[in-house]
């Protein structure tokens, strides 16, 4: 398959170039084709969200588990009705205050739904991005587009059109290229058919977030690297998830013995052969003797630690790093977010220095 590679890098004022290109893809949707597009979080890749044959390309496309659901990205409130059994109050106050935006919410689906969308659960996960390009690419696929992120299934999801074309090209009809997202990790999911709604995934709307919108005092949620041996609840983190090809170990301590254990890992991993990569907060790249080192941003920062993650994940691939070996990073708001995805793409390998 020849996939089309279009850059709308901004919406020209709504020009008739961009109207049509928009036309064009959500024609593809409603054909039962694949595309890929821009959201604030990441990119997804789209398909008719009614459509069974749709989902089932999207897996294949992905080399996804076709028992790890997909979620439906919707560009007005109303449409939520028509794919969900009933809206809790709840649900009714974090919409207002959060859509369009990195939120997803889990309801209870109606039948018009195929449960090969939802992997054969009876929940539905929905959410309504607010990227311009993804709400008009929406509209114009008829309103329901199911996405995944637009990666590789395993691999960091894309923040970069660049990425998704790496991992899509010959799969899909068409990528829909803007500047980056703005955000650079995926939504925060939350359950809401339990009594009280419970954080599936952390994202940039944070626990604290929820809270304050809902002026509740508890709000469940996954603890931060504990989420890959019982039975989740949102399927998708069973999976090894957000992986670079090299091996990747976290070490966490404080600043002195962290540098002075990631040297000595990383001398050792020379010895024997191995490229070596370093994942540093700023102002530290210096202290370290590996052979390529990269900087999420300021330690007290996670909106930028979270903007650069995926990117220097894929970057430590493309120079061909086999091991690396990350510092920690502030695990405060949309930090749990960061450190959630940091562990799950370490396999969970974390090693604590105390000298
Ligand atoms: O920011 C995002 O959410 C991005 C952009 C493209 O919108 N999408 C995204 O989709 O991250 P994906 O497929 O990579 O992750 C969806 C997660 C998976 O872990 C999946 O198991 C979970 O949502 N999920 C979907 N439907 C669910 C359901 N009915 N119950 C529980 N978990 C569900
Ligand atoms: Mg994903």
């Amino acid at each position: 398959m020849k996939t089309k590679f279009i850059e709308l890098s901004d919406r020209s004022n709504m020009s008739k170039k961009y109207k049509r290109i928009i036309q064009k893809a959500g024609k593809l949707i409603k054909c039962g084709g694949l595309v890929a597009f821009p959201t604030e979080t990441v990119y997804g890749l789209g398909g008719d969200a009614f459509n069974p044959e749709s989902s089932a390309k999207i897996y294949k496309a992905k080399g996804r588990p076709s028992d790890n659901p997909l979620i439906i990205h919707i560009a007005e409130e109303e449409s939520l009705k028509k794919i969900v059994k009933e809206i809790p109050n709840t649900a009714q106050i974090l919409m207002q205050r959060f859509w369009p935006g990195p939120l997803t919410m889990i309801f209870n689906k109606q039948e018009c739904i195929p449960t090969e969308t939802t992997g054969g659960l009876d929940t539905v996960a929905v959410r309504m991005p607010r990227h311009p390009i993804a709400l008009d690419f929406i509209r114009a696929s008829g309103g329901f587009v199911a996405a995944p992120s637009a990666n590789q299934s395993g691999k960091p999801s894309p923040t970069i059109a660049k990425y998704v074309w790496e991992d899509m090209n010959g799969k899909i009809d068409m990528i829909l290229s803007s500047d980056t997202v703005d955000i650079g990790v995926e939504s925060t999911i939350v359950d809401m058919t339990t009594k009280i709604p419970v954080i599936l995934r952390p994202g940039f709307i944070t626990k604290e977030m929820l809270q304050e919108a809902l002026n509740q005092e508890h709000i469940d949620q996954v603890i931060l690297g504990e989420e890959t041996t019982d039975a989740p609840k949102a399927p998708g983190m069973k999976y090894k998830h957000y992986a670079p090809k090299g091996e990747l170990i976290i070490i966490e301590g404080n600043e002195q013995a962290v540098i002075k254990r990631i040297n000595q890992l990383v001398n050792a991993a020379k010895l024997a052969g191995e490229k070596t990569g370093v994942i540093s907060t700023e102002g530290m790249q210096h202290a370290y003797c590996a052979d390529v080192v990269k900087n999420l941003g300021e330690k007290e920062n996670p909106m930028e630690n979270a903007y650069n993650l995926y990117r220097v994940l894929r970057e430590l691939d493309d120079e061909e790093v086999t091991k690396i070996y990350s510092e920690s990073f502030c695990t405060k708001g949309m930090g749990q977010a960061v450190m959630n995805r940091l562990l799950k793409a370490a396999g969970n390998h974390i090693e604590y220095v105390s000298k």
